[in-house]
């Protein structure tokens, strides 16, 4: 039995990748738009193609013996999304419907989703569970809450079972050192802020000073990714094992850092000094995004092993090289 991961030659799919070889067989879908090639584990089939491609989806779903589906390819961009909908709603829900679609033709019963802390919009709580409101502000968040909907509808219908995970903001790279968070362009903090330390950037631009936190800056949480790796794998187990079924979980480390105190901690970190400049809001951003993960260390034992200190310094490993 293998997992079909799509979107593998990604960030957070090539590190799940990581976690589950070895263990399972994988086969990585992936178009590579946004992920790489120098992604693609060398240990897992690789086919080249879209999420949207009822042709691919057949050919794979014939040809190996899929379990489940891991769901990482989608568009992630906030900022982009206001730009270009049409892309978020046709690559993010269009396609994602097709997969589903040939996943229950196929017979294929088990649907890991990563979802996103843009489901809660400007949540009415700094610390946020699963049964705070959704409420996205912008077309990224939208389109994954539209897909965490079809799946609540399909699973009714249907055999389809599935976990969705709800990231807050993933962070950090692989200890091995061989993989790490790659953008093209780079919009996040923690990577914009060792790059401009590496000095391949000149400064750091910090988007706001006038939110209602500490210290006036946007509050996160960061997550390593080798957690929301090894969160994927006890969702998919928890599925065959029928702990979990059909549900919806946080992914955080339960504590908010704003950015200044990031950019803080990647000082200490490098042993440089940033330089930066203070400018206005960008639109879409919440002041406080922070995560109860209680749910999901209750019904699946899991629980971040890494603190912001040591994402942070796995980042700076990873980009140092
Ligand atoms: N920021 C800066 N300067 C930069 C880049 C970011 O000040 O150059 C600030 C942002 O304004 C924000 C914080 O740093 O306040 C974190 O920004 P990121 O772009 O790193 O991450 P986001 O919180 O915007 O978004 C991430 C994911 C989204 C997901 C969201 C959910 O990229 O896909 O987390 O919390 F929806």
């Amino acid at each position: 039995m293998a997992i079909l991961v799509c979107g593998g030659a990604g960030y957070i799919g090539s590190h799940t990748v990581k976690e589950l070889i070895g263990k399972y067989e994988v086969v990585i879908l992936d178009n590579l738009t946004t992920g790489f090639p120098y992604l693609v584990n060398e240990n897992a089939a690789f086919v080249e193609g879209d999420l949207g491609d009822e042709a691919v989806l057949d050919r794979v779903f014939t040809e190996y013996n899929i379990d489940a589906v891991f769901h990482f390819a989608a568009n992630s961009l906030v900022g982009e999304s206001v730009q270009e909908p049409i892309k978020y709603y046709s690559n993010n829900v269009s396609a994602t419907l097709v997969l589903l679609e040939k996943m229950v033709e196929h017979g294929v019963k088990n649907f890991i989703f990563s979802s996103t802390a843009a489901t809660y919009g400007i949540p009415d709580t700094d610390f946020i569970t699963e049964q705070t409101s959704n409420d996205p502000i912008n077309p990224y968040g939208r389109s994954k809450l539209m897909v965490e909907q079809m799946l609540a509808d399909i699973a009714r219908a249907t055999d389809l079972r599935y976990v969705i995970l709800r990231y807050f903001n993933a962070a950090g790279a692989h200890e091995s050192g061989e993989i790490g968070e790659s953008h093209n362009p780079e919009t996040h903090l923690i990577p914009i802020v060792l790059q401009h330390l590496l000095g391949q950037r000149e400064k750091i631009a910090v988007f706001g000073t006038d939110y209602d936190t500490p210290d006036g800056t946007c509050v996160r949480d960061y997550i390593h990714v080798t957690d929301l790796a090894s969160a994927h794998i006890l969702a998919y187990e928890g599925l065959v094992s029928r702990k979990v079924s059909n549900e919806v979980f946080n992914l955080g480390n339960g504590a908010g850092y704003s950015v200044s105190e990031i950019i803080r901690v990647c000082e200490r970190v490098s042993g440089k000094t940033a330089t930066v400049e203070y400018v206005e809001r960008r639109p879409g951003d919440p002041a406080t995004l922070v995560a109860s993960s209680d749910k999901i260390n209750k019904a699946l034992g899991w629980r971040p092993q890494f603190n912001l200190e040591e994402i942070i310094s796995s980042a700076w490993r990873w980009h140092s090289k």
